[in-house]
Protein backbone atom coordinates (compact mmCIF):
# COMPACT_ATOMS: atom_id res chain seq x y z
CA UNK A 1 0.00 0.00 0.00
CA UNK A 2 1.04 3.78 -1.11
CA UNK A 3 0.22 4.35 2.87
CA UNK A 4 2.47 2.30 4.14
CA UNK A 5 5.69 3.90 2.03
CA UNK A 6 8.12 6.33 3.26
CA UNK A 7 7.69 10.16 2.43
CA UNK A 8 10.98 12.55 2.74
CA UNK A 9 9.71 15.32 4.71
CA UNK A 10 12.93 17.71 4.65
CA UNK A 11 15.76 16.53 6.56
CA UNK A 12 13.65 13.61 7.53
CA UNK A 13 11.97 10.46 6.17
CA UNK A 14 8.70 8.98 7.51
CA UNK A 15 8.76 5.58 7.16
CA UNK A 16 5.26 5.69 6.69
CA UNK A 17 2.88 7.76 5.31
CA UNK A 18 0.20 7.30 8.13
CA UNK A 19 -0.35 10.54 10.31
CA UNK A 20 -1.58 11.50 13.90
CA UNK A 21 -2.49 15.47 13.52
CA UNK A 22 -1.78 17.25 16.54
CA UNK A 23 -5.04 16.60 19.07
CA UNK A 24 -4.78 18.39 22.53
CA UNK A 25 -6.30 15.63 25.08
CA UNK A 26 -6.14 18.04 28.32
CA UNK A 27 -3.76 16.06 30.43
CA UNK A 28 -0.86 19.00 31.13
CA UNK A 29 -0.86 20.18 34.54
CA UNK A 30 -2.29 23.72 35.32
CA UNK A 31 1.49 25.24 34.74
CA UNK A 32 1.54 23.72 31.68
CA UNK A 33 4.03 20.90 31.95
CA UNK A 34 4.29 17.07 30.53
CA UNK A 35 2.35 15.07 33.03
CA UNK A 36 2.74 10.91 33.63
CA UNK A 37 -0.29 11.10 31.84
CA UNK A 38 0.56 12.87 29.12
CA UNK A 39 3.21 10.74 28.44
CA UNK A 40 1.10 7.86 28.16
CA UNK A 41 -1.51 9.00 26.05
CA UNK A 42 1.76 9.43 23.30
CA UNK A 43 2.98 6.44 24.31
CA UNK A 44 -0.04 4.64 23.45
CA UNK A 45 -0.94 6.21 20.25
CA UNK A 46 3.03 5.69 19.45
CA UNK A 47 2.41 1.81 19.99
CA UNK A 48 0.47 1.79 16.44
CA UNK A 49 3.28 2.81 14.80
CA UNK A 50 2.32 5.84 12.73
CA UNK A 51 4.79 7.82 10.30
CA UNK A 52 4.36 11.01 11.78
CA UNK A 53 3.06 11.73 15.28
CA UNK A 54 2.26 15.40 15.84
CA UNK A 55 2.25 16.25 19.95
CA UNK A 56 -0.46 18.65 20.65
CA UNK A 57 -0.52 22.55 20.38
CA UNK A 58 2.25 23.91 22.40
CA UNK A 59 2.62 27.69 23.81
CA UNK A 60 5.91 29.48 22.40
CA UNK A 61 5.10 32.13 24.80
CA UNK A 62 5.56 31.70 28.55
CA UNK A 63 2.25 33.03 29.53
CA UNK A 64 -0.43 31.02 31.94
CA UNK A 65 -2.64 29.57 29.73
CA UNK A 66 -4.09 26.68 31.88
CA UNK A 67 -3.24 23.34 31.12
CA UNK A 68 -2.21 23.19 27.80
CA UNK A 69 1.35 22.60 26.96
CA UNK A 70 3.98 24.85 26.74
CA UNK A 71 7.62 24.99 25.40
CA UNK A 72 8.46 28.70 26.13
CA UNK A 73 11.26 27.73 28.31
CA UNK A 74 14.18 25.41 28.72
CA UNK A 75 12.60 24.40 32.01
CA UNK A 76 9.64 22.38 29.77
CA UNK A 77 12.83 20.69 27.80
CA UNK A 78 12.74 17.90 30.20
CA UNK A 79 9.34 16.90 30.81
CA UNK A 80 9.24 16.64 26.86
CA UNK A 81 11.90 14.84 26.27
CA UNK A 82 9.70 12.45 28.42
CA UNK A 83 7.52 11.90 25.37
CA UNK A 84 10.44 11.36 23.23
CA UNK A 85 11.71 8.85 24.85
CA UNK A 86 8.05 7.19 25.69
CA UNK A 87 7.32 7.33 22.03
CA UNK A 88 11.25 5.92 20.49
CA UNK A 89 10.27 3.18 22.66
CA UNK A 90 6.86 2.24 21.75
CA UNK A 91 7.13 2.83 18.17
CA UNK A 92 10.65 0.75 18.15
CA UNK A 93 11.71 3.85 16.68
CA UNK A 94 9.37 3.65 13.76
CA UNK A 95 7.54 7.14 14.11
CA UNK A 96 8.87 10.23 13.39
CA UNK A 97 7.83 12.37 16.36
CA UNK A 98 6.90 16.02 15.67
CA UNK A 99 5.53 18.87 18.08
CA UNK A 100 2.66 21.70 17.63
CA UNK A 101 4.00 24.60 18.30
CA UNK A 102 1.62 27.63 18.99
CA UNK A 103 0.90 30.99 19.50
CA UNK A 104 -2.41 32.45 20.99
CA UNK A 105 -4.10 36.09 21.99
CA UNK A 106 -5.59 36.52 25.65
CA UNK A 107 -9.50 35.80 25.95
CA UNK A 108 -11.50 36.47 29.41
CA UNK A 109 -14.61 34.26 30.02
CA UNK A 110 -17.87 35.94 29.57
CA UNK A 111 -18.82 38.16 32.96
CA UNK A 112 -22.13 39.53 33.96
CA UNK A 113 -23.90 41.87 32.72
CA UNK A 114 -23.66 44.47 35.67
CA UNK A 115 -19.92 43.33 36.18
CA UNK A 116 -19.12 44.30 32.25
CA UNK A 117 -21.07 47.52 32.98
CA UNK A 118 -19.53 48.49 36.04
CA UNK A 119 -15.72 47.72 35.65
CA UNK A 120 -15.15 47.26 31.78
CA UNK A 121 -16.90 49.05 29.77
CA UNK A 122 -15.16 51.85 27.71
CA UNK A 123 -16.72 55.52 28.68
CA UNK A 124 -15.46 58.28 26.25
CA UNK A 125 -16.52 60.97 24.63
CA UNK A 126 -18.12 58.50 21.73
CA UNK A 127 -20.13 56.06 24.64
CA UNK A 128 -21.16 59.93 26.21
CA UNK A 129 -23.05 61.04 22.96
CA UNK A 130 -24.27 57.96 21.97
CA UNK A 131 -26.01 57.42 25.05
CA UNK A 132 -27.60 61.09 24.93
CA UNK A 133 -28.92 60.45 21.30
CA UNK A 134 -30.01 56.85 22.68
CA UNK A 135 -32.06 57.72 25.24
CA UNK A 136 -33.18 61.77 23.81
CA UNK A 137 -31.21 63.52 26.95
CA UNK A 138 -29.50 66.72 26.60
CA UNK A 139 -24.98 65.79 25.66
CA UNK A 140 -24.14 68.25 28.04
CA UNK A 141 -25.79 66.86 30.73
CA UNK A 142 -24.59 63.50 29.83
CA UNK A 143 -20.75 64.93 29.38
CA UNK A 144 -21.02 66.72 32.82
CA UNK A 145 -21.56 63.16 34.31
CA UNK A 146 -19.53 61.19 36.35
CA UNK A 147 -18.22 58.20 34.82
CA UNK A 148 -20.26 55.90 37.86
CA UNK A 149 -22.94 57.91 36.76
CA UNK A 150 -22.85 57.25 33.35
CA UNK A 151 -22.33 53.30 34.45
CA UNK A 152 -25.64 53.71 36.38
CA UNK A 153 -27.25 55.09 33.57
CA UNK A 154 -26.19 52.20 31.52
CA UNK A 155 -27.01 49.52 33.74
CA UNK A 156 -30.47 50.83 33.14
CA UNK A 157 -30.90 50.45 29.94
CA UNK A 158 -33.31 47.75 28.13
CA UNK A 159 -31.00 45.81 26.29
CA UNK A 160 -31.54 46.65 22.31
CA UNK A 161 -30.68 50.24 23.40
CA UNK A 162 -27.57 49.59 25.35
CA UNK A 163 -26.51 47.70 21.98
CA UNK A 164 -26.87 51.19 20.00
CA UNK A 165 -25.00 52.70 22.92
CA UNK A 166 -22.15 50.31 23.29
CA UNK A 167 -19.15 50.66 20.89
CA UNK A 168 -19.28 47.46 18.61
CA UNK A 169 -16.33 45.89 20.47
CA UNK A 170 -17.73 46.46 23.61
CA UNK A 171 -20.29 44.89 22.96
CA UNK A 172 -19.15 41.95 21.46
CA UNK A 173 -16.72 41.52 24.82
CA UNK A 174 -20.14 41.73 26.80
CA UNK A 175 -21.67 39.39 24.98
CA UNK A 176 -19.20 36.52 23.97
CA UNK A 177 -16.17 37.61 26.45
CA UNK A 178 -13.27 40.36 25.68
CA UNK A 179 -10.67 38.76 23.05
CA UNK A 180 -7.36 40.36 21.59
CA UNK A 181 -7.04 40.17 17.96
CA UNK A 182 -3.40 40.92 16.09
CA UNK A 183 -5.66 44.03 14.35
CA UNK A 184 -5.42 45.85 17.49
CA UNK A 185 -2.65 47.97 17.05
CA UNK A 186 -3.50 50.57 20.25
CA UNK A 187 -2.40 47.72 22.12
CA UNK A 188 1.76 47.61 22.24
CA UNK A 189 2.35 44.23 22.84
CA UNK A 190 -0.34 43.36 19.79
CA UNK A 191 1.96 46.42 17.74
CA UNK A 192 5.22 44.09 19.35
CA UNK A 193 3.78 40.36 17.68
CA UNK A 194 6.22 40.97 14.11
CA UNK A 195 9.57 41.93 15.96
CA UNK A 196 8.36 39.43 19.19
CA UNK A 197 7.02 36.30 17.51
CA UNK A 198 10.11 34.89 14.86
CA UNK A 199 12.42 34.53 18.05
CA UNK A 200 9.58 33.26 20.16
CA UNK A 201 9.09 30.29 17.53
CA UNK A 202 12.87 29.97 16.65
CA UNK A 203 13.70 29.42 20.47
CA UNK A 204 10.71 26.87 20.80
CA UNK A 205 12.22 24.76 17.86
CA UNK A 206 15.62 24.59 19.66
CA UNK A 207 13.66 23.27 22.83
CA UNK A 208 12.39 21.25 20.44
CA UNK A 209 15.20 19.85 19.46
CA UNK A 210 16.72 19.74 22.64
CA UNK A 211 14.06 17.34 24.14
CA UNK A 212 15.22 14.98 21.01
CA UNK A 213 11.85 15.64 18.79
CA UNK A 214 12.31 15.23 14.77
CA UNK A 215 10.19 18.03 13.78
CA UNK A 216 8.12 21.09 15.07
CA UNK A 217 4.80 22.18 13.29
CA UNK A 218 4.17 25.69 13.17
CA UNK A 219 0.24 26.11 13.93
CA UNK A 220 -1.30 28.94 11.33
CA UNK A 221 -4.35 27.30 11.32
CA UNK A 222 -7.82 28.03 13.22
CA UNK A 223 -8.06 30.95 15.74
CA UNK A 224 -4.60 31.29 16.82
CA UNK A 225 -2.27 34.68 16.20
CA UNK A 226 -0.75 33.01 13.11
CA UNK A 227 -4.13 32.22 11.18
CA UNK A 228 -5.26 35.60 12.22
CA UNK A 229 -2.11 37.40 10.54
CA UNK A 230 -3.21 35.37 7.06
CA UNK A 231 -6.71 36.29 8.13
CA UNK A 232 -8.44 38.06 5.01
CA UNK A 233 -10.05 39.97 7.89
CA UNK A 234 -6.64 41.20 9.02
CA UNK A 235 -6.67 44.89 8.17
CA UNK A 236 -3.54 46.26 10.31
CA UNK A 237 -1.76 48.67 8.33
CA UNK A 238 1.97 48.65 9.27
CA UNK A 239 2.84 46.17 6.74
CA UNK A 240 1.93 42.93 8.29
CA UNK A 241 -2.09 42.74 6.89
CA UNK A 242 -4.00 43.67 4.04
CA UNK A 243 -2.65 42.24 1.38
CA UNK A 244 -1.91 38.60 0.93
CA UNK A 245 1.38 39.95 1.13
CA UNK A 246 1.16 42.09 4.09
CA UNK A 247 -0.65 38.85 5.79
CA UNK A 248 1.76 36.41 4.95
CA UNK A 249 4.97 38.56 5.75
CA UNK A 250 4.72 37.70 9.20
CA UNK A 251 4.41 33.45 8.44
CA UNK A 252 7.27 33.69 6.62
CA UNK A 253 9.53 35.48 8.89
CA UNK A 254 8.47 32.94 11.38
CA UNK A 255 8.98 30.26 9.35
CA UNK A 256 12.59 31.27 8.08
CA UNK A 257 13.70 32.36 11.74
CA UNK A 258 12.99 28.63 12.20
CA UNK A 259 14.33 26.96 9.36
CA UNK A 260 17.59 29.24 10.15
CA UNK A 261 17.49 28.10 13.98
CA UNK A 262 16.98 24.22 13.20
CA UNK A 263 16.03 23.25 9.42
CA UNK A 264 18.85 21.67 8.69
CA UNK A 265 18.76 18.62 11.23
CA UNK A 266 14.59 18.96 12.02
CA UNK A 267 11.69 19.15 10.01
CA UNK A 268 9.99 22.58 9.74
CA UNK A 269 6.22 21.68 8.61
CA UNK A 270 3.22 24.08 8.21
CA UNK A 271 -0.33 23.19 9.48
CA UNK A 272 -2.85 26.10 8.19
CA UNK A 273 -6.24 26.54 6.88
CA UNK A 274 -7.34 25.41 3.39
CA UNK A 275 -10.51 28.06 3.54
CA UNK A 276 -11.44 30.02 6.84
CA UNK A 277 -15.09 29.11 6.33
CA UNK A 278 -16.07 32.81 7.76
CA UNK A 279 -17.66 35.42 6.26
CA UNK A 280 -14.94 37.87 4.89
CA UNK A 281 -12.39 35.26 5.99
CA UNK A 282 -10.05 33.88 3.04
CA UNK A 283 -10.69 30.74 0.96
CA UNK A 284 -8.79 28.47 -1.05
CA UNK A 285 -7.35 31.33 -3.59
CA UNK A 286 -5.43 32.39 -0.92
CA UNK A 287 -4.96 29.23 0.75
CA UNK A 288 -3.25 28.46 -2.07
CA UNK A 289 -1.24 31.30 -2.44
CA UNK A 290 -0.06 31.52 0.79
CA UNK A 291 0.96 27.80 0.88
CA UNK A 292 2.84 27.99 -2.29
CA UNK A 293 4.91 31.04 -0.76
CA UNK A 294 5.20 29.34 2.46
CA UNK A 295 7.11 26.39 0.48
CA UNK A 296 9.17 28.40 -1.60
CA UNK A 297 10.33 29.63 1.67
CA UNK A 298 11.67 26.27 2.78
CA UNK A 299 8.54 24.49 4.48
CA UNK A 300 9.06 20.94 4.53
CA UNK A 301 5.11 20.00 4.71
CA UNK A 302 1.64 21.25 4.61
CA UNK A 303 -1.09 19.99 6.48
CA UNK A 304 -4.47 21.56 5.73
CA UNK A 305 -7.44 21.65 7.91
CA UNK A 306 -10.10 24.44 7.89
CA UNK A 307 -12.54 26.29 9.58
CA UNK A 308 -12.34 26.24 13.56
CA UNK A 309 -12.92 30.38 14.27
CA UNK A 310 -13.93 32.24 16.66
CA UNK A 311 -16.04 34.71 14.60
CA UNK A 312 -18.60 32.17 14.19
CA UNK A 313 -18.44 30.44 17.33
CA UNK A 314 -21.63 29.89 19.63
CA UNK A 315 -22.05 33.27 22.65
CA UNK A 316 -20.48 31.14 25.47
CA UNK A 317 -22.64 30.92 28.90
CA UNK A 318 -21.82 33.81 31.57
CA UNK A 319 -18.34 32.56 33.33
CA UNK A 320 -17.41 30.84 30.45
CA UNK A 321 -14.47 31.51 27.68
CA UNK A 322 -15.88 31.52 23.81
CA UNK A 323 -14.75 28.44 22.04
CA UNK A 324 -14.19 28.23 18.47
CA UNK A 325 -14.83 24.88 17.51
CA UNK A 326 -18.46 25.87 18.53
CA UNK A 327 -19.85 27.10 15.23
CA UNK A 328 -20.55 26.53 11.19
CA UNK A 329 -16.31 27.15 11.00
CA UNK A 330 -15.91 24.88 13.75
CA UNK A 331 -17.83 21.73 12.71
CA UNK A 332 -16.50 22.31 9.15
CA UNK A 333 -13.05 21.66 11.32
CA UNK A 334 -13.90 18.53 12.78
CA UNK A 335 -16.97 17.10 10.95
CA UNK A 336 -19.61 14.65 12.46
CA UNK A 337 -22.36 12.67 10.82
CA UNK A 338 -24.92 15.12 11.68
CA UNK A 339 -22.98 17.87 8.94
CA UNK A 340 -24.60 18.14 5.47
CA UNK A 341 -23.73 16.81 2.73
CA UNK A 342 -21.44 15.42 1.28
CA UNK A 343 -20.78 14.20 4.65
CA UNK A 344 -17.82 13.91 7.26
CA UNK A 345 -15.61 11.24 4.98
CA UNK A 346 -12.58 13.18 3.40
CA UNK A 347 -14.64 16.16 3.82
CA UNK A 348 -11.42 18.54 3.72
CA UNK A 349 -10.04 16.49 0.86
CA UNK A 350 -10.42 18.75 -1.70
CA UNK A 351 -8.97 21.53 0.11
CA UNK A 352 -5.74 19.73 0.12
CA UNK A 353 -6.07 18.40 -3.37
CA UNK A 354 -6.15 22.47 -4.77
CA UNK A 355 -3.21 23.10 -2.49
CA UNK A 356 -1.09 20.67 -3.79
CA UNK A 357 -2.27 20.90 -7.45
CA UNK A 358 -0.81 24.76 -6.68
CA UNK A 359 2.22 23.77 -5.46
CA UNK A 360 3.46 21.44 -7.97
CA UNK A 361 2.09 23.67 -10.91
CA UNK A 362 4.51 26.40 -9.02
CA UNK A 363 7.48 23.67 -9.66
CA UNK A 364 7.54 23.06 -5.61
CA UNK A 365 7.16 19.13 -4.36
CA UNK A 366 6.92 19.74 -0.57
CA UNK A 367 4.38 17.11 0.82
CA UNK A 368 0.90 17.90 1.27
CA UNK A 369 -0.77 15.90 4.39
CA UNK A 370 -4.74 15.96 3.98
CA UNK A 371 -6.58 15.01 7.18
CA UNK A 372 -10.49 15.35 8.15
CA UNK A 373 -13.08 12.11 8.27
CA UNK A 374 -10.67 9.72 7.32
CA UNK A 375 -11.25 6.57 8.63
CA UNK A 376 -10.50 3.65 6.08
CA UNK A 377 -7.07 2.39 4.27
CA UNK A 378 -9.47 2.62 0.94
CA UNK A 379 -9.94 6.72 1.48
CA UNK A 380 -6.09 6.90 2.15
CA UNK A 381 -5.13 4.71 -1.26
CA UNK A 382 -7.71 6.57 -2.93
CA UNK A 383 -6.80 10.44 -1.59
CA UNK A 384 -2.70 9.30 -2.11
CA UNK A 385 -3.02 7.22 -5.45
CA UNK A 386 -5.24 10.18 -7.25
CA UNK A 387 -2.79 12.80 -6.01
CA UNK A 388 -5.01 15.01 -3.60
CA UNK A 389 -1.90 14.58 -1.07
CA UNK A 390 1.29 12.61 -0.04
CA UNK A 391 0.49 11.91 3.44
CA UNK A 392 -2.82 10.87 4.77
CA UNK A 393 -3.61 11.97 8.37
CA UNK A 394 -6.55 10.56 11.01
CA UNK A 395 -7.00 12.31 14.26
CA UNK A 396 -10.00 10.85 15.89
CA UNK A 397 -10.26 7.65 14.22
CA UNK A 398 -6.54 7.42 15.68
CA UNK A 399 -8.11 8.32 18.89
CA UNK A 400 -10.99 5.75 18.81
CA UNK A 401 -8.42 2.83 17.60
CA UNK A 402 -4.17 3.48 18.09
CA UNK A 403 -3.57 0.58 16.91
CA UNK A 404 -5.56 0.76 13.16
CA UNK A 405 -2.58 1.62 11.66
CA UNK A 406 -0.85 -1.65 12.13
CA UNK A 407 -4.15 -3.74 11.99
CA UNK A 408 -4.35 -2.62 8.63
CA UNK A 409 -1.03 -2.89 7.92
CA UNK A 410 -0.83 -6.57 8.83
CA UNK A 411 -4.31 -7.61 7.16
CA UNK A 412 -6.42 -7.51 10.57
CA UNK A 413 -8.27 -4.56 9.09
CA UNK A 414 -11.46 -6.40 10.12
CA UNK A 415 -10.59 -5.49 13.56
CA UNK A 416 -9.94 -2.23 13.66
CA UNK A 417 -12.67 -0.48 16.11
CA UNK A 418 -14.47 2.49 14.34
CA UNK A 419 -15.08 5.69 14.99
CA UNK A 420 -18.33 6.62 15.55
CA UNK A 421 -17.76 10.44 14.65
CA UNK A 422 -20.23 11.96 16.53
CA UNK A 423 -17.55 13.92 18.64
CA UNK A 424 -18.06 12.89 22.46
CA UNK A 425 -14.58 13.11 22.02
CA UNK A 426 -15.09 16.90 21.14
CA UNK A 427 -17.50 17.87 23.54
CA UNK A 428 -15.06 16.76 26.53
CA UNK A 429 -12.04 19.19 24.45
CA UNK A 430 -14.48 22.28 24.76
CA UNK A 431 -15.26 21.75 28.23
CA UNK A 432 -11.28 21.30 28.71
CA UNK A 433 -11.76 17.82 30.34
CA UNK A 434 -9.37 14.92 30.08
CA UNK A 435 -10.32 13.81 26.02
CA UNK A 436 -11.36 10.34 25.69
CA UNK A 437 -13.27 7.85 23.59
CA UNK A 438 -17.00 6.61 23.95
CA UNK A 439 -16.04 3.10 22.25
CA UNK A 440 -13.06 2.44 25.24
CA UNK A 441 -12.99 4.68 27.90
CA UNK A 442 -15.63 2.76 30.10
CA UNK A 443 -13.59 -0.99 29.04
CA UNK A 444 -12.36 -2.46 31.77
CA UNK A 445 -12.30 0.42 33.54
CA UNK A 446 -11.19 -1.68 37.56
CA UNK A 447 -7.97 -2.82 35.37
CA UNK A 448 -6.81 1.05 34.33
CA UNK A 449 -4.01 2.68 36.07
CA UNK A 450 -4.95 6.35 34.66
CA UNK A 451 -8.50 7.52 35.05
CA UNK A 452 -10.31 10.91 34.74
CA UNK A 453 -10.28 13.42 37.96
CA UNK A 454 -13.94 11.99 38.37
CA UNK A 455 -12.73 8.55 38.25
CA UNK A 456 -15.21 6.87 35.64
CA UNK A 457 -13.49 6.88 32.31
CA UNK A 458 -9.98 5.26 31.88
CA UNK A 459 -7.34 7.59 30.02
CA UNK A 460 -5.37 5.51 27.85
CA UNK A 461 -6.97 3.36 25.20
CA UNK A 462 -7.45 -0.70 25.84
CA UNK A 463 -4.48 -3.16 24.64
CA UNK A 464 -5.36 -4.24 21.27
CA UNK A 465 -8.95 -5.46 21.59
CA UNK A 466 -10.50 -5.86 17.89
C1 LIG B 1 -9.81 16.47 20.84
C2 LIG B 1 -9.20 17.16 19.66
C3 LIG B 1 -8.17 18.09 19.85
C4 LIG B 1 -7.58 18.73 18.74
N1 LIG B 1 -6.49 19.55 18.94
C5 LIG B 1 -5.86 20.08 17.85
C6 LIG B 1 -4.64 20.79 17.99
O1 LIG B 1 -4.06 20.92 19.08
N2 LIG B 1 -4.08 21.32 16.87
C7 LIG B 1 -4.63 21.16 15.64
O2 LIG B 1 -4.07 21.66 14.65
N3 LIG B 1 -5.76 20.46 15.47
C8 LIG B 1 -6.39 19.90 16.53
N4 LIG B 1 -7.49 19.12 16.35
C9 LIG B 1 -8.00 18.91 14.97
C10 LIG B 1 -7.45 17.59 14.39
O3 LIG B 1 -6.05 17.63 14.26
C11 LIG B 1 -8.07 17.30 13.00
O4 LIG B 1 -7.70 18.29 12.09
C12 LIG B 1 -9.59 17.22 13.04
O5 LIG B 1 -10.02 16.47 14.15
C13 LIG B 1 -10.13 16.58 11.76
O6 LIG B 1 -9.55 15.32 11.54
P1 LIG B 1 -10.31 13.92 11.91
O7 LIG B 1 -11.59 13.91 11.13
O8 LIG B 1 -9.33 12.87 11.49
O9 LIG B 1 -10.57 13.93 13.37
C14 LIG B 1 -8.08 18.47 17.43
C15 LIG B 1 -9.12 17.55 17.26
C16 LIG B 1 -9.67 16.89 18.35
C17 LIG B 1 -10.77 15.89 18.12
S1 LIG C 1 -15.49 9.77 20.94
FE1 LIG C 1 -16.68 9.35 19.09
S2 LIG C 1 -15.96 10.84 17.55
FE2 LIG C 1 -14.46 10.81 19.22
S3 LIG C 1 -12.92 9.32 18.59
FE3 LIG C 1 -14.40 8.18 19.82
S4 LIG C 1 -15.90 7.36 18.39
FE4 LIG C 1 -14.74 8.96 17.31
Amino acid sequence: MRWFSALPLGPRTARHRTWVPAMVPWRASPEGDVTPAVVEWYRRLARGRPGVLVVEATGVRDVPSGPLLRISHDRFVPGLSRIVAAVREASDGATLLFIQIIDFLAIKRRVPRETFLRRFATVDDGLRRRLAEATGSCAEAIGALAETEVRDRLLALEDDVLARVLSPRDLESMRRGYRERVTDLHRPHIRELPRILPAAFAAAAERARAAGFDGVELHYAHAYTMASFLSALNDRDDGYGRTRDGRVRLPREVLRAVLDRVGTEMTVGIRMLGDEVVAGGHGIEDAAWFATELAREGAHFISVSKGGKFEDARDPKVGEAIYPYTGPSGHECMPTTRIGPPGPFGRNVPLASAIRRALREAGVETPVVASGGICSPWQAEQILREGHADAVAAARQTLCDPDWFEKIRLGRGHEVRRCFFTNYCEALDQQHREVTCQRWDRFDLASASLKSSDGKRRLVAPDWVP
